[in-house]
């Protein structure tokens, strides 16, 4: 982990209120792992003070991209910065996904909610086999559906659904997640999982029914980033607590005091 000035290569907006960023680091594209975060100093003066933590999206030949959602202070600030500006960084931090070690054919699925589909990209990217990739993302509406054709291109088979029934099925991500299990009851299975809380436990105690595998990547209001502050711990069923920014954010969803 390091403190970076890091050149920013594009800052595109990819759909209403989200973003993408590209910066280059060659050591932050060596040494990131899908699942990992990186900690933003959003704005050189002193509000906000404190840094954001981002997802790793994509890890590029020579730096890494991030996927971000337009929310307060910090994420507006960063949406105006342009090519060519710099952008003060700390990472990569976390412990990232862990890649499933049973040999293929294993069914692997995504599940996003929202934005957490930043980074389950990554690690789509990371895996060498993208056979049996199933991606499932759930969103508000059509135009928060995010990266579907990005699964698409590297193979994956992808289905979306929307709270609104703008794109995809109508209704709930974790009910796809339902169904397709239902449908392939004899393969094995790895589920990873990125959202808000409700969906992570909600999938949490899918994966448990059906006795597959689950790593789920928490979000936690963050200050310091590395496990100093104590201000994002997450309950574990080894009856204390875990800091989400040191120990995870990935965690195996039975660990979780849901
Ligand atoms: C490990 C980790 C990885 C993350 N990765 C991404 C990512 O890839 N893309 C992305 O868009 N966002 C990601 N987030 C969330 C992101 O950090 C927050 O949206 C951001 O810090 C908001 O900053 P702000 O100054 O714009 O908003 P603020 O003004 O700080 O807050 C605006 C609103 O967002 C809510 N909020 C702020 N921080 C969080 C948080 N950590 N979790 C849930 N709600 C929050 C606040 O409660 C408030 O309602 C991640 C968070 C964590 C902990
Ligand atoms: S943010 Fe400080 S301990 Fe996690």
């Amino acid at each position: 982990m390091k403190q970076l000035i890091s050149r920013i290569l594009k800052n595109e907006l990819i759909a209403p209120n989200f973003y993408r960023m590209r910066i280059e680091s060659p050591y932050l594209a060596k040494n990131s792992k899908p699942g990992q975060f990186i900690e933003v100093r959003c704005s050189e003066n002193i509000e906000p003070l404190l840094r954001r933590p981002l997802g790793v999206h994509r890890i590029t030949e020579n730096g890494i991209e991030m996927l971000y959602e337009v929310v307060g202070k910090g994420t507006r600030l960063l949406s105006r910065k342009a090519k060519g500006d710099t952008v003060d960084i700390i990472g990569p931090l976390g412990n990232g996904f862990g890649l499933p070690t049973i040999r293929y054919p294993l069914n692997i699925i995504l599940i996003a909610g929202g934005v957490g589909v930043a980074p389950l990209l990554a690690l789509a990217e990371c895996l060498t086999s993208k056979k049996n990739i199933y991606v499932m993302i759930g969103a508000r509406s059509k135009s928060h559906v995010l990266c579907e054709s990005d699964f698409k291109k590297l193979g994956a088979k992808v289905s979306v659904s929307t709270e609104d029934g703008s794109k995809g099925k109508k209704g709930l991500v974790t009910d796809m997640l339902k169904n397709l299990l239902a449908d392939n009851k004899s393969s094995s299975a790895a589920v990873y999982a990125c959202g808000p809380a409700g969906m992570l436990k909600a999938v949490a105690s899918i994966a448990k029914a059906a006795q597959i595998s689950c790593q789920v990547s928490l979000e936690e209001r963050m200050a310091c980033g590395v496990g100093v502050c104590l201000g994002c711990p997450v309950k574990t069923k080894d009856e204390g607590y875990k800091m989400v920014c040191k120990d995870g954010p990935v965690f195996n969803a039975e660990e979780i005091v849901w």
